[in-house]
């Protein structure tokens, strides 16, 4: 073949680190605090929900294109208990395969080749992907340590006549940071003033140590122009179901409704079912969920640093980001290599979230979801790297 396979715009890519990273604890036996996900499942009350509906037969067949009705209430319901946000079940909701397809399916949408889309680098990796496969440009401004604020003076810089969008996601993976209202609110008027659209990825809505979750789509002036997406993944520790979803103005739903259905039509129809009724679960179960994750980041900050690196406090998300110059090494890709032969652990290199390389190359990117004992053993094992 005189060409190679890949699609150009993909090229690099190979495979996420998270794979790579998840391959490597299991082949070594390390404790994994690499990917993302947590080490017990949802609500059981979620769970046989999901049987039940197998069992009646709900769901087994294609549900409808934007999800069942049940779930689609679900969401609307929930974006007014949490945010006071109306949305219309029928033409704001869009039931997706994960927030990974809803990203996809929103760039593909309203992304065209030439546009560019503005994104907070450390990003999540599917940005990049997604960005470049619907032809975009994407226009990294970078968040730094110690507290990774958004320089907003940078934004505004970064926007050009070319911009189409910005994609935004608080509490942001991998850095924990959690935007602020006044930070959401100067975002939200260079949205309006140069006409941008907003694509909000609000997976750990629910993650926050610090006070609520504010959508950037419930500002003045942003309801037209937000594309607001979650996930029952990280809200109810259901990784491997992949329910996701986007909300918005009829317009820009229905514009990503054209994309999604030709990458996956549909999917996970009995989850669909289950998961409107975990969105309806009490206020307790909403408070418990950073509150479990609030002792374990306290527990990871302290054993991170007691183990020798330096640390980032998350404000939100299950993430905690290491900086290992104090442990003497200053390459977070060849370290998280080296880390279950050094500490019997696994780690993400956070220099993978960056375009921008030199600004991550000693950061080190730890899960926290995970039990405390499991997060204890970790934290014994890398005392190990402060006595080499
Ligand atoms: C910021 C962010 N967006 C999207 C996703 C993907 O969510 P889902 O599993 O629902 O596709 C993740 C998962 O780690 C994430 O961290």
């Amino acid at each position: 073949m005189s060409r190679p396979p890949l699609n150009r715009a993909l090229a690099g890519m190979g495979t996420t680190i998270f794979a790579e990273m998840s391959d490597l604890a299991a082949r070594t036996g390390a404790v994994n605090l690499g990917q993302g996900f947590p080490d017990t499942d949802g609500p059981a009350e979620v769970s046989e929900a999901a049987v039940a509906a197998i069992r009646a037969g709900r769901g087994n067949q294609y549900p409808p294109g934007p999800g069942v009705p049940e779930l689609r209430r679900a969401i609307a319901d929930h974006q007014k208990r949490f945010y006071d946000l109306a949305v219309d079940p029928d033409t704001q909701v869009l039931v997706t395969a994960g927030a990974t397809e809803a990203i996809a399916a929103a760039m593909l949408a309203l992304v065209e080749p030439g546009d560019e889309v503005i994104a907070f680098e450390p990003y999540y990796d599917s940005y990049a992907a997604c960005v470049a496969m619907a032809g975009g440009t994407r226009v990294p401004v970078t968040l730094r340590p110690p507290s990774f604020r958004p320089d907003l003076a940078a934004l505004a810089a970064a926007i050009t006549p070319r911009t189409r969008a910005i994609l935004l996601n608080t509490p942001h993976n991998p850095t924990g940071a959690v935007f602020t209202g006044a930070e959401l609110a100067r975002i939200a008027r260079l949205a309006i003033e140069h006409d941008l659209l907003v694509i909000s990825d609000e997976v750990y809505e629910h993650i926050i140590f610090t006070g609520p979750h504010v959508p950037i789509g419930s500002l003045p002036g942003m309801a037209e122009r937000t594309v607001s997406i979650s996930s029952a993944a990280k809200t109810f520790s259901f990784t491997g179901w992949k329910i996701g979803w986007v909300t918005g103005s009829a317009e820009l739903v229905a514009a990503v409704r054209t994309a999604k259905q030709f990458l996956t039509y549909v999917s996970g129809g009995p989850f669909q079912y289950a998961i409107a009724e975990g969105l309806a679960l009490p206020d307790s179960y909403y408070a418990h969920l950073p509150a479990d994750l609030r002792v374990k980041r306290d527990l990871m900050c302290e054993g991170l640093a007691r183990a020798g690196s330096g640390v980032y406090q998350p404000d939100g998300t299950y993430f905690i980001t290491a900086d290992i110059t104090p442990l003497g090494e200053s390459d977070g890709m060849d370290f998280c290599r080296r880390l279950p032969a050094l500490a019997g652990v696994v780690a993400v290199p956070s220099v993978v979230f960056y375009d921008n390389r030199d600004a991550g190359r000693s950061q080190v990117r730890f899960a926290f979801c995970k039990k405390e004992e499991v997060l204890r053993e970790a934290l014994t094992r890398l005392t190990r790297l402060g006595s080499r």
